[in-house]
Order: structure tokens, then C-alpha cells, then sequence
């Protein structure tokens, strides 16, 4: 088992899901070679939620790293990340072709994307990180 996917599937497992009862566990390499976890956490006021992808980058960045390298998403469904944690992602990827998501079902298939493929033209104007 890739240890990325492993990773995934462990923080799945406190995803904070009784609304949609949709657990969500995400991964991310980070170019400091550390793993960072994420879980959906849902609120009962429903906007408050926080996704599991957008949970790992922060917690990425929080450490102090700020490019990821790959992703793994596990849900029930294999679905892919939402276009705001895919926008997320954009910021901390210099080459989002070369970033892999794998999105990987309770069966553990696994269906492979690069960043670029999910979110092609993600927004980006002339401002630059100072
Ligand atoms: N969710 C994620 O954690 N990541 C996504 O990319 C899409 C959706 C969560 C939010 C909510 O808790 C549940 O999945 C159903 O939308």
C-alpha cells in the first residue's frame, strides 16, 4: 500500500461527517518529504465546513513547507477534490502537471490525475506572493 494512500485512509477515519455522512481523508507530500493529513470537519452551520484536502495544506503550510509534491484523496466514491481545495492546491504547486492526485474509492481503486488535469485554467492574475 502506498504509504500516501495509508496516510489518507488513517485521517478518514476522524473525518467529522454527521451532516452529509461523507468521510473525506486527504494527504499531501510535501517537498520537505513530510506527510500532512487532513479529515473533512462539518459544522451545523453547514458553510463553516472545512474540507480534508484544504485541512492538509494548511497544515502543510503551517510547518513551514509550501510546495506540495502529491496527493491522495480517499472517499467512498473516488471522488476528486472540489474546485476550491484544487485552487488551494494551485498555490502551493509551481508545476501542476507534474503534481499526481490520486483519488481512491472504499474498494481501493485508484484513479490517478495530475493537478493541471482537474483544475486547468485555475485563476491566477499578474499579483505575485511578496
Ligand atoms: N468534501 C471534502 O472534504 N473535500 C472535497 O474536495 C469535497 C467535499 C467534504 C465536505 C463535506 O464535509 C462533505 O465532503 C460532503 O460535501
Amino acid at each position: 500500500m502506498d504509504p500516501l494512500i495509508l496516510a489518507a485512509m488513517e485521517a478518514r477515519a476522524n473525518a467529522y461527517a454527521p451532516y452529509s455522512v461523507y468521510a473525506v481523508g486527504a494527504a499531501v507530500l510535501a517537498a520537505d518529504g513530510r506527510i500532512y493529513t487532513g479529515c473533512n470537519v462539518e459544522n451545523v452551520s453547514f458553510g463553516l465546513t472545512v474540507c480534508a484536502e484544504r485541512t492538509a495544506v494548511l497544515r502543510m503550510v503551517t510547518e513551514g513547507c509550501r510546495q506540495i509534491m502529491a496527493v491522495a484523496v480517499v472517499t467512498r466514491d473516488g471522488g476528486t477534490p472540489c474546485g476550491m481545495c484544487l485552487q488551494t492546491m494551485l498555490e502551493f504547486s509551481p508545476a501542476p502537471g507534474s503534481v499526481r492526485i490520486a483519488c481512491v474509492d472504499e474498494a481501493r481503486l485508484v484513479t490517478e490525475f495530475t493537478l493541471a488535469e482537474l483544475i486547468p485554467h485555475g485563476f491566477k492574475t499578474e499579483l505575485r506572493p511578496i
